[in-house]
C-alpha cells in the first residue's frame, strides 16, 4: 500500500503532519520497518470525537502502527464517527459507500467505524454490502489493535470484528494522545452523560457519566505547555458536571488555569444546571479563564424544556446569563438551538426568538430535531412539526441569530484585542486567523506573528462570523509589542 515515504510514525507528529481527520496531505517521513502497517482516521462531529482520534493514534501507535498520509495510501482506514442527527449518520453512509468500491479493487483494505454511529447502528453497518471489518464503541478502543489484527487475518472470510461494550471504568487513563499540534489542545475531562435529554443518543452511544482522574488531565494539560501550547479545552458533554472524588469542576478548572505556561483554559459543553457557586468564582478569580461560555440552551419554551427533560427554564437560564454577567462583565455567550421539537407550537417557537433577542448570544449551533432510534422522545413522543415547518423556523432563528451577531461584532471596531494566533486564514495564507479571550474568530495580516504567539490586533471591521483587523503597531513597523511563545510549535 502506501509508499514508504508516506509512512509516518504515530507519535509526535511532525511539523505540518496530518491531523486525525485532516486533509489528504503530509510530509515525508521515512525509515520505518516495510511490515508496518499504516492508518488513516477520518474524524466526524464534535470535538470529543477530535479527541477521541488522537487517543486511537496514542493508542494504534505503540501497537506498531503508522500513519499514512492520506486514506487511499492507507492499509487500515477508520472512521471516527457522529450520531447525534440523521444527517450526521448519513455523511457517514455516504463516505463507507465509497470506501465499499476501493475495497472490491482492493480485498486488504481493512475498514472500520468507531464512536457513536458504531455503537448505534453497528449490527446494520456489519451487513456485507458496506464491508466493515471493525467496529468499536467509544469505550473499546483500546481493543482496536486486536480488532484490527484479527480482521487482517480473517479477511479473506469475510465477517466484522467488534467490540461494542461501555464501561462505566474507561476514562483512557496512560494512553498518550498523539495531538495534531498548535496553539490549542482539546483534552477530555469527562465521558459520557448521564443527562438522558429527551431528544440525545448520547447517552445511549457513550454510556455513562465519569471524570477523568484529575492528575491525568493535569500530566495532560502540562505535557501540552512543555511542547509550548498556551491554550487548552477541556471536554465534556457536561464538563462543568465534571466530578472526581472530592475534586469538581470548579476545582479542576483552577488546577488547570495554574499550570505554567497555559495562558488559556477553555470548557465546552457546560450544562446550564451544572453550574455551582464554586466554578462561577474560579473562572471569576482566574484571568486564564476565558469569558466565554458556550452555554446550550435548545428552547426558550418551558413547555418544550420540560419535555425535553433539561433541568432549567427559561427563567433559570436567564437568571444565570444575568448572574455570570454581573460578576464578570463582558462575558460573552454562544448557544445551541433546536427547532421543531415534537410538541412545539408558534406560540413555543415565539418563545425561543423572544429569549434568542434577550441574550443576544455571539452566535448559534442551530438545528432542525432529528429523531434518533432509541430516545424517549422517538419512543413517546411522536413528531409534530413538517420538515417544512421545521425549515421554516430555521431560518428564521439563523437570520436573527446572524443579524444579531453581526450587530455585536460591528461593536469591536476601533477596539484592540489579544488573539492568540492558531494558524494561516483557510481563504488567504497571508493573512492569519487567531481567537480573542471572547472567541471571536480574528483575520488579520500575517507580519511577523506565527502560530501560538499572543498578539494584539486592532479591529478595524467586521461581518457576522469574523473579526478583521491589523496588529497593534504594525502600522509602525513595530513586532515587539506582543509576547512570542517561548518554543516553537510542532
Ligand atoms: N436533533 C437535533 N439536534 C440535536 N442535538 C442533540 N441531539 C439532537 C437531535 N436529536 C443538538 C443539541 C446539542 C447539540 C450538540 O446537538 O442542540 O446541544
Ligand atoms: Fe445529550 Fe443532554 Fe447529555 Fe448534552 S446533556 S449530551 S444534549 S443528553
Amino acid at each position: 500500500m502506501g509508499a514508504m515515504a508516506n509512512r509516518i510514525p504515530i507519535g509526535r507528529p511532525a511539523s505540518g503532519a496530518v491531523a486525525p481527520g485532516a486533509a489528504e496531505q503530509g510530509p515525508a517521513v521515512a525509515a520505518e520497518p516495510a511490515t508496518s502497517r499504516t492508518v488513516f482516521i477520518e474524524t466526524y462531529g464534535c470535538q470529543m470525537n477530535v479527541s477521541d482520534s488522537e487517543l486511537i493514534l496514542g493508542i494504534l501507535g505503540p501497537a506498531g502502527y503508522h500513519l499514512a498520509a492520506s486514506a487511499r495510501e492507507a492499509d487500515i482506514v477508520l472512521l471516527n464517527t457522529c450520531a447525534i442527527r440523521e444527517h450526521a449518520e448519513e455523511r457517514v453512509r455516504g463516505r463507507l459507500a465509497e470506501l465499499a468500491g476501493w475495497k472490491r479493487r482492493r480485498p486488504e483494505l481493512i475498514l472500520g467505524v468507531l464512536g457513536c454511529m458504531a455503537k448505534h447502528v453497528g449490527k446494520e453497518l456489519s451487513a456485507d454490502a458496506m464491508a466493515v471489518d471493525v467496529l468499536a464503541s467509544p469505550d473499546a478502543y483500546r481493543s482496536l489493535p486486536r480488532l484490527i489484527a484479527a480482521a487482517a487475518a480473517e479477511n479473506a472470510l469475510g465477517g466484522t470484528q467488534r467490540d461494542l461494550h461501555l464501561d462505566r471504568g474507561e476514562h483512557y487513563e496512560g494512553v498518550d494522545p498523539v495531538r495534531a499540534g498548535g496553539a490549542n489542545a482539546w483534552i477530555t475531562i469527562e465521558r459520557g452523560c448521564d443527562k438522558f435529554c429527551t431528544f440525545c443518543v448520547v447517552p445511549y452511544v457513550r454510556g455513562r457519566e465519569r471524570g477523568v482522574p484529575p492528575g491525568e488531565v493535569i500530566r495532560q494539560v502540562e505535557e501540552h505547555a512543555r511542547r509550548g501550547g498556551r491554550e487548552v479545552t477541556l471536554l465534556g458533554q457536561t464538563v462543568n458536571a465534571y466530578r472526581y472524588g472530592d475534586i469538581g469542576f470548579g476545582d479542576l478548572l483552577a488546577r488547570v488555569a495554574r499550570v505554567d505556561g497555559i495562558r488559556r483554559v477553555r470548557f465546552t459543553s457546560p450544562h446550564p444546571a451544572e453550574f455551582d457557586a464554586h466554578t462561577l468564582a474560579a473562572m471569576a478569580a482566574h484571568p486564564a479563564i476565558m469569558k466565554h461560555v458556550h452555554l446550550p440552551v435548545q428552547s426558550g419554551s418551558d413547555r418544550v424544556l420540560a419535555a425535553m427533560r433539561r433541568e432549567y427554564t427559561r427563567t433559570s437560564f436567564l437568571d444565570l446569563v444575568a448572574h455570570m454577567r454581573a460578576l464578570m462583565p463582558g462575558i460573552t455567550f454562544t448557544t445551541d438551538v433546536i427547532v421543531g421539537f415534537p410538541g412545539e407550537t408558534d406560540d413555543d417557537f415565539a418563545a425561543t426568538i423572544s429569549l434568542l433577542r434577550e441574550v443576544r448570544f455571539e452566535s448559534a449551533f442551530m438545528f432542525k430535531y432529528s429523531e434518533r432510534e432509541g430516545t424517549l422522545a422517538a419512543r413517546e413522543l411522536p413528531e409534530t412539526v413538517s420538515e417544512e415547518e421545521k425549515g421554516r423556523r430555521l431560518t428564521r432563528v439563523i437570520d436573527l441569530v446572524e443579524a444579531i451577531a453581526a450587530e455585536q461584532n460591528r461593536a469591536w471596531a476601533g477596539r484592540t484585542v489579544e488573539v492568540l494566533v492558531e494558524g494561516e486564514s483557510r481563504r488567504d495564507a497571508a493573512q492569519l486567523v487567531g481567537r480573542t479571550e471572547h472567541g471571536k474568530a480574528v483575520v488579520f495580516a500575517a507580519i511577523g506573528a506565527r502560530t501560538g504567539d499572543l498578539v494584539p490586533v486592532r479591529i478595524l471591521s467586521s461581518t457576522s462570523h469574523t473579526l478583521h483587523g491589523e496588529i497593534a503597531g504594525s502600522e509602525q513597523g513595530s513586532e515587539e509589542t506582543w509576547s512570542s511563545q517561548a518554543r516553537p510549535l510542532s
